[in-house]
């Protein structure tokens, strides 16, 4: 239950939908039961079975409802035999029974017309929800996450949360109130037959209580099986080339169908338990029934207690009361299924970012005078990544970060931009911790360009917004321009508003890469971090390339991190890394003349 209140709370705003589908419900569940009791008068006169009553009865009080309506139906319906005959009666007692039943429906109707508006907006709510806590959680998180599981759950277990949690909203006040008002009516009929329906209720209650038992822990194992089939399917197409070239198609289908035999395995269980549901407890209800018959039948036959039409009605309206019963079974099955699901999602809800937004921000929207890494050490897991390691960035330089692979340099860039925090020392801009500064105006201050150039499913037009969503056409066409990409993209088949398909895998390797220099030119922040930008590239492209970063660095700050050397020989500071230390700095003559480490990967480079 701990759960469903969770997501109840997201209903909140739906709140008058639920009024108005309680009152609905109110009104259905009355005709619901009225509709079975309105075929006693028609049966009466069937039967030829209503007592004359000549006279209007009395109202005598609560106490003696059940006589009174009967004693009223009868004057009635003598009334109508009397003054216009038989069939005349009849079919004024169908005309009753149909619109108590026409009622019932449109009631019903109503009720889940209101509800749906409350389902669906749940659905919708959480979703968003869990988006924007996608979006929000670090970068870290999805390390170790799978993207499918992520996927699952904000489509499937939603899906099963509105399906399962919310279903049993509608059933929460219609069926109790369908319950009520038919054992209200069984009881004004005959009392003393409607205490064996309480064998019904433990009963049943048992016997719920032992299928839902495993209900959930089975339910969360599909639902987790889901995402890692789902995880499967995103790698695939995103390493289609690779499984080709490498004719790895065996080892990927085997992989996935072993997850969708667990599946198979898996959902089977759940359904099977689930499937006892309802013929367990439409058996017990028979059970319930049998015994009702003999006992109601020997009150007809025997006691002469109970009218015959009076009876039929009664196992009708027990019969009825079966419906809202399972129904209620049913639902507590859901909400163990939807448990499991909602946990899942509430997982992600309730995950704590552990890149804390500062209580008291210092505003801070420029930059003036230096970024400094002080005495920093960091780790992602046990090693440590970054071992006491100082920089001074100043306003207007290029620092450029040199070193063997796993030296530590991207990690730098990824504290820079507070993916990560450091774990011992600070990093200060203008010295301030960049802790202290809202994460938002921290990265407002800094452009990124990364080795694997990141671009969405969209135009170019659209991709360049991403940096800045007013840009007008003027300007992406200015930041195509300093990042040598206008003429391609305007020799495209519909220039800027061409769609480079998924991740921009129509366009060039190199292309790519001078869309997202551009992208982070018309973002034009003071700083800007260049993680291996030109290391894919071709030797033209690097040209090119090189030729764009040269002029968009002009004026800023940068930080470059660099595979060839050959780009950085004028930066003002290059920093040669090794395990996580700086090992050498200083400029490029400076290095080569001291002989030391980056003499000789400049050496190395220059042989290649
Ligand atoms: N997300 C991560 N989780 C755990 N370890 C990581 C992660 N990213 C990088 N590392 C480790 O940190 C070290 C430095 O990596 P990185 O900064 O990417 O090196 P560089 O960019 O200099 O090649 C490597 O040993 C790498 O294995
Ligand atoms: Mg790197």
């Amino acid at each position: 239950m701990k759960y469903f209140r969770s997501i109840i709370h997201f209903a909140k705003p739906y709140m008058g939908y639920a009024w108005l589908n309680i009152i609905a419900n109110v009104f259905y569940a009355l005709f619901g039961t009225l509709a079975f009791v309105s075929l006693m008068p028609m049966l009466k006169v069937l039967f030829q079975n209503a007592t004359k009553v000549s006279s209007r009865p009395e109202f005598q009080g609560l106490g003696n409802v059940g006589q009174y309506g009967e004693d009223l139906m009868n004057y009635y319906i003598t009334q109508q035999i009397e003054t216009q005959g038989e069939l005349y009666a009849l079919s004024w007692m169908i005309a009753l029974v149909i619109s108590t039943f026409l009622l019932k429906n449109l009631f019903g109707y109503t009720a889940m017309y209101f509800i749906t508006f409350l389902r669906n907006g749940v659905l919708k709510d959480l979703r968003n929800e869990v988006y924007r806590k996608t979006v929000a959680l670090p970068i870290a998180y999805y390390s170790e996450k799978r993207k499918g599981d992520t996927i699952a759950r904000i489509s499937s277990d939603i899906l099963e949360i509105q399906h399962s949690f919310l279903s049993i909203l509608e059933l929460l006040v219609r069926e109790p109130l369908m319950i009520v008002f038919t054992i209200v009516a069984m009881l004004l009929i005959s009392a003393k037959l409607t205490l064996f329906v309480f064998i019904f209720i433990p009963l049943s209650g048992f016997a719920i209580a032992y299928i839902g038992k495993s209900l959930k822990q089975k339910s969360g194992r599909v639902q987790k099986e889901q995402g890692i089939f789902l995880s499967i399917v995103e790698e695939t197409l995103g390493g289609l080339k690779i499984i080709k070239g490498f004719n790895a198609q065996g080892q990927f289908q085997e992989r996935f169908e072993s997850s969708t035999r667990r599946f198979f395995r898996f959902s089977n269980k759940l359904m099977h338990r689930q499937s006892l549901a309802v013929p367990i407890s439409e058996f017990l209800g028979i059970l319930v029934i049998a015994i009702l018959l003999w006992f109601g039948g020997s009150m007809v036959l025997v006691e002469h207690s109970l009218a015959p039409e009076a009876f039929i009605v009664y196992m009708g309206l027990a019969y009825n009361i079966l419906t809202p019963a399972k129904a209620i079974s049913k639902a507590s099955y859901s909400v163990k299924k939807g448990n499991a699901a909602a946990e899942r999602v509430l997982e992600v809800l309730t995950t704590e970012s552990n890149i804390k937004e500062p209580e008291n921000p210092i505003a801070k929207r420029d930059f003036n005078e230096s970024i400094e890494l002080c005495n920093i050490r960091f780790r992602y897991e046990k090693e440590w990544v970054l071992n006491a390691l100082s920089i001074k960035i100043a306003k207007g330089q290029t620092v450029a970060l040199v070193g063997q692979s796993g030296s530590g340099k991207s990690t730098i860039a990824n504290l820079l931009t507070r993916f990560y925090d450091v774990q011992e020392g600070s990093i200060k801009l203008d010295g301030k911790d960049i802790r202290d500064l809202r994460i938002k105006d921290l990265r407002g201050l800094m452009g990124l360009v990364t080795q694997d150039s990141i671009l969405f499913n969209d135009t170019v037009f659209g991709n360049m917004r991403v940096a800045k969503p007013d840009a007008t056409e003027q300007e992406i066409l200015e930041a195509l321009e300093v990042a040598n990409a206008k003429e391609f993209v305007l020799a495209l088949p519909e220039g800027l508003h061409t769609n480079i398909g998924d991740s921009g895998n129509k366009l060039s390797g190199g292309q790519k890469q001078r869309l997202s220099i551009a992208r982070a030119v018309l973002k034009n922040p003071p700083i800007m971090i260049l993680d291996e930008a030109t290391s894919a590239l071709d030797t033209e492209s690097e040209r090119l390339v090189q030729d764009a970063l040269d002029k968009m660095m002009k004026h800023r700050t940068s930080v470059v991190i660099a595979h060839r050397l050959s780009t950085i020989q004028k930066a003002d500071l290059i920093v040669v890394m090794s395990k996580g230390k700086i090992v050498e700095q200083g400029k490029h003559d400076e290095l080569l003349q001291a002989k030391g480490i980056y003499h000789n990967l400049v050496k190395m480079q220059s042989f290649q």
